[in-house]
């Protein structure tokens, strides 16, 4: 027998109905917020992403699934969207004929090499939001309000938390790396071997790590805050004011650094206590300067991703009414070919807007019954030699056990009436 890919998971019905509805509300409050659907490839070439997420990250260093084609060309299954988006954006010329900013969301699945555990998986799905072309402070906090409008609809919104951050930008960040970098140098004695070994390739993801003995060295290390120049600082304040304005609470998370190197200023998070280790639920910042470095022109952006299997973890079980509305109205019984043939017609006209369950007139009307009555479906018709001959159908009303005779022709219009979609 073959399994399935460690890492990698089916979505069963059951699952498959939350989903559409968790996609459904992606797409209901990204569009009122005036983002447009844009559906990228699975595959890119490998170079997109290492100049995209950057060379010393954990994602393109370990994480990627990279391989050559067959013309020995270097492709790598996506490990996230952004950097798709954005080499999309820029070669379909979207700086030159869109008015600004310009907003595009997609959704689907992503992929790490990463070291499985509940809420990690090496295929995962996320949905993606991005706002390009616009660096004012009220869009940050838009973006923010957006996210949490998602899971507010999905009566998740007090379920997860608001952390936010700012990382600087090209001014400032490079001589607060080197205070930090200076600062874990001097205190590398306290720092577990992993900690170590980024403090030269990646500092601030330093900050990120979760052992408690580096959390005690990470403490007192330096913040970015007492780092930040005029307008970073400035801009950070801002978000800070426009998302008050709309009522959202954020906690201020000065070690929030995110695993992808192309963050300036805002970056944020949305965390939850229900998930053990995979506490992110969704991620995202500011990424101004990254268009320009994958070869388009300077303009900024931000968004973020929410991870899918994340939200669906975190949403109950489906309810009984999620189920109720694809409950067939009625099981049609066929006893024999000939009226088979006749049901085939009429369960065709009535699935144009009713589900309807149908038997293939090859088992016993008893065990069909059953088959309807384990189903909960409220009704069942029944058509053997005798309605045949007769031109009528037997209805049956499966809770009461009453039954009833519908002639072949109304039987389609009663059954639709029975569903309420006459
Ligand atoms: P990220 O933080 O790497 O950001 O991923 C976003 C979310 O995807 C995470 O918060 C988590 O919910 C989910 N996720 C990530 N890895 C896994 C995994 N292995 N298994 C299950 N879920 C996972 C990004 O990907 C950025 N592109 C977000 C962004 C968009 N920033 C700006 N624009």
């Amino acid at each position: 027998m073959i399994h399935a890919v460690r890492g990698v998971h089916d979505i069963l019905p059951a699952e498959a109905a939350k989903w559409a509805r968790i996609e459904a509300t992606a797409r209901r409050v990204f569009e009122a917020y005036g983002y447009e659907e844009i559906r990228l490839p699975i595959f890119e070439r490998t170079e997109l992403f290492a100049r995209g997420i950057g060379e010393a990250t954990d994602i393109v260093q370990k994480e990627m699934y990279t391989f050559e084609d067959r013309a020995g060309e270097s492709v790598t299954l996506r490990p996230e969207a952004t950097a798709s988006l954005l080499r999309a954006y820029i070669e379909h010329g979207f700086h030159v004929h869109r008015l600004k900013p310009v907003k595009l969301y997609t959704m689907g699945p992503m992929f790490r090499y990463e070291r499985p555990q509940a809420g990690r998986y090496r295929q995962f799905h996320q949905l993606n939001a991005e706002a390009l072309r616009e660096e004012h402070a009220a869009l940050d906090a838009e973006v923010i309000a957006m996210l949490i409008e998602f899971f507010r609809e999905l009566d998740l919104g007090s379920r997860v938390a608001l952390q936010i951050n700012t990382l600087g930008d090209a001014k400032c960040r490079p001589l607060y790396r080197e205070r930090l970098t200076e600062y874990l140098r001097a205190h590398a004695a306290g720092l577990c071997p992993e900690c170590r070994e980024r403090t030269d390739r990646n500092p601030l993801r330093v900050l990120d790590c979760k052992n408690p003995a580096c959390r005690s060295v990470l403490d007192q290390a330096p913040s970015i805050h007492d780092s930040l120049c005029f307008e970073c600082a400035q801009h950070f304040l801002d978000v800070r004011q426009y998302l008050e304005a709309m009522g959202i609470a954020s906690e201020v998370n000065p070690r929030l650094v995110r695993g992808l190197d192309y963050y300036v200023r805002t970056t944020f998070e949305l965390t939850t206590t229900e998930l053990g280790a995979q506490n992110a639920v969704a991620g995202g910042g500011r990424y101004d300067g990254l268009i320009e470095r994958l070869g388009g022109p300077p303009d900024p952006g931000i968004g973020f991703a929410i991870g899918v299997e994340r939200v669906a973890l975190l949403l109950a079980d489906m309810r009984e009414d999620d189920w109720e509305h694809r409950r067939p109205v009625a099981f049609l019984i066929p006893i024999g070919d000939e009226a088979l043939k006749r049901l085939l017609a009429v369960a065709r006209a009535v699935r144009t807007t009713l589900p309807i369950e149908l038997g293939y007139g090859n088992r016993k009307l008893r065990s069909e019954l059953e088959r309807a009555h384990k189903m909960r479906i409220p009704w069942a018709v029944i058509v053997g030699e005798t309605e045949l001959a007769a031109g009528s159908a037997v209805l049956r009303d499966m809770e009461a056990g009453q039954q009833q005779q519908v002639p072949f022709p109304e039987l389609a219009r009663r059954l639709m009436e029975l569903g309420g979609r006459s």
